[in-house]
Order: structure tokens, then C-alpha cells, then sequence
């Protein structure tokens, strides 16, 4: 590790397991210390105590709050103290239907989480962002914010938001000193993708079908995605904001013959 994020203070939602715990965990050996945000106590726990016995010196805080809840989240930055170098807006579910069979509490659910959970997280540390005239804000997209797959109904709905979540407040903060950027990973091997394997009638074989899509024949590792968010909340792309950076293998670029 390098000290690419020495001195920085991070937040982190959804920290406590997959894709948000590798970052944490990178980011800490690259410097940084840490707002641990989840909703899951036990695992949250967890996450803190490896963290702190792989990086003493770092100040780890931890959180457990539903970001779903606007109220809850403005509570949990106040308590931290508001100043943020950065946020990594992390969190977030599947909820995947068909969309004539979407019942208006799932609706409410997708959003609550993976759109308005991101948005109040943001509003929390904007104001010292501001004044501070610095801070990154990354939004951990999905590939669903530009591709759909059928029966995966509202979550592409969702993601396709918080892209324009990520480009419209990269674009009203440009000049604040304030960057705000997405990345969209493909298929990464976390709980959630080894879940929905899962209840397939054949779950190998839903496994197998879903690498053989893949140009690379495998899927991302979530450390795979960590590096990278540790490139774009650190301060070597600086001309870069209201983007998404997707890291996929190359799946979404590949056209069928
Ligand atoms: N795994 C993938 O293949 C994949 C692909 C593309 C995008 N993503 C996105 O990456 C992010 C992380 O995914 P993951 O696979 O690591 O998921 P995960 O389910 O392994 O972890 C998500 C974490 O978020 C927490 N969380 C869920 N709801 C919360 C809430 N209301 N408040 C606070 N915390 C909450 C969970 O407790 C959990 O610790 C998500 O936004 C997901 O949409 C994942």
C-alpha cells in the first residue's frame, strides 16, 4: 500500500460486507480513516474489528443506520461531525421483479435504498464539502444503470437514476471543488450474486451460463472494484467527475453475432 489516501476521512455505506468491505479495507491501507455506515450490526462488528486489527493507526467509526431513513442518516453525520473528505455511497439491494408483478412496497423499497439512501447520505456531507471547497463523492453504480436485463424489474430503473444522481451533481458542484463520479460494476462474487445463483433450479448451472457470458470467463472479484474506488476518490483524476467507470470484463460492450 502507498498512502494514496493518507490524512483523508471517508465515509462508507454498506461497509459491513461484499464491495463496500473491500473498500473500506483498501481505502484504510491506503490511509484513510473511516465512517463505517450499515444497517447490519453483527456484520458491521465484524468488518470494524478486521480493519482495526489490520490497521491500528487508523480511526475506524462505525455506524449502524438504515439510509433508507433520511432522518437516521442526518443523525449519524451529525454525530460523526459532518466533514467528510469523501463518501463512497456503497449500499444497496436487488430487488428484482417482473414489472407487472412489482407491488408498490418493493417499488418504494428499490428506491428508498439504492436512490434516495445515496441522495441523503450526499446532502449530509455536501455543506462542508462546500465550504471546505473540496470532497468526492462516489456512487456505486451497476452496469443495470445502462443495460437491462429482463426480470430484473425496478432495479435498472433505479440504477439508471443514480447515474443521473452522480452526472447532475457532478455538474451543480464542478465548480465548488467538488467531484462526484459513479462506477458501474458487471457481475461481482459477493453474497448477493452467490444468493440469486442460488435460486436457480440448478444453481451451477445458473453459475456456469452466468461466466460463460463473460469475454474473461470469470466475474470481478470485489477487491477488483475496490482498487478502482480507491483511484477515484483520491485526488489523481482531478479533471474527472460526472462519469462512470465501468468495470464489466467487458461484458456490455460485447454484441451477440
Ligand atoms: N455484487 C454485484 O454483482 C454488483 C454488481 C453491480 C453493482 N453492485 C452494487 O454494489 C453495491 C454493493 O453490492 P454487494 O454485492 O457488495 O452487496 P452485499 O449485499 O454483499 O452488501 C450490501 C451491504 O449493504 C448493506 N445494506 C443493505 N441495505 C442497507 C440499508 N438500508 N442501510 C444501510 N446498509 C444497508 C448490507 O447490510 C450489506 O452489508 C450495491 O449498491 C450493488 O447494487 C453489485
Amino acid at each position: 500500500m502507498t498512502g494514496r489516501l493518507n490524512g483523508r476521512r471517508i465515509a462508507v455505506t454498506g461497509a459491513a460486507q461484499g464491495i463496500g468491505r473491500a473498500i473500506a479495507l483498501d481505502f484504510a491501507g491506503e490511509g484513510a480513516d473511516l465512517l463505517l455506515i450499515d444497517i447490519d450490526p453483527a456484520a458491521l462488528e465484524a468488518t470494524v474489528q478486521a480493519l482495526r486489527e489490520a490497521w491500528p493507526a487508523r480511526r475506524i467509526d462505525a455506524a449502524v443506520c438504515d439510509i433508507a431513513d433520511p432522518a437516521a442518516v442526518a443523525q449519524t453525520f451529525e454525530t460523526a461531525g459532518g466533514r467528510f473528505d469523501g463518501l463512497v455511497n456503497n449500499a444497496g439491494v436487488n430487488v428484482f421483479h417482473d414489472p407487472l408483478a412489482t407491488s408498490q412496497e418493493e417499488w418504494r423499497r428499490a428506491f428508498a435504498i439504492n436512490l434516495e439512501g445515496a441522495w441523503a447520505c450526499a446532502r449530509a456531507v455536501l455543506p462542508a464539502m462546500i465550504e471546505q471547497r473540496h470532497g468526492v463523492i462516489l456512487n456505486i453504480a451497476s452496469t443495470h444503470a445502462f443495460t437491462i436485463i429482463p426480470g430484473t424489474f425496478p432495479y435498472p430503473v433505479v440504477k439508471h437514476a443514480l447515474l443521473g444522481l452522480t452526472r447532475s451533481l457532478g455538474l451543480e458542484y464542478a465548480d465548488r471543488g467538488i467531484r462526484v463520479n459513479a462506477i458501474a460494476p458487471g457481475y461481482v462474487a459477493t453474497q448477493k450474486v452467490l444468493d440469486w445463483w442460488a435460486t436457480a433450479p440448478d444453481p451451477e448451472a445458473a453459475r456456469a451460463a452466468t461466466l460463460e457470458l463473460h469475454p474473461q470467463g470469470r466475474i470481478a472479484t470485489p477487491e477488483e472494484i475496490a482498487r478502482a474506488a480507491v483511484f477515484m476518490i483520491s485526488d489523481e483524476c482531478p479533471f474527472m467527475t460526472a462519469t462512470c467507470l465501468t468495470i464489466d470484463g467487458g461484458l456490455s460492450v460485447q454484441q451477440h453475432a
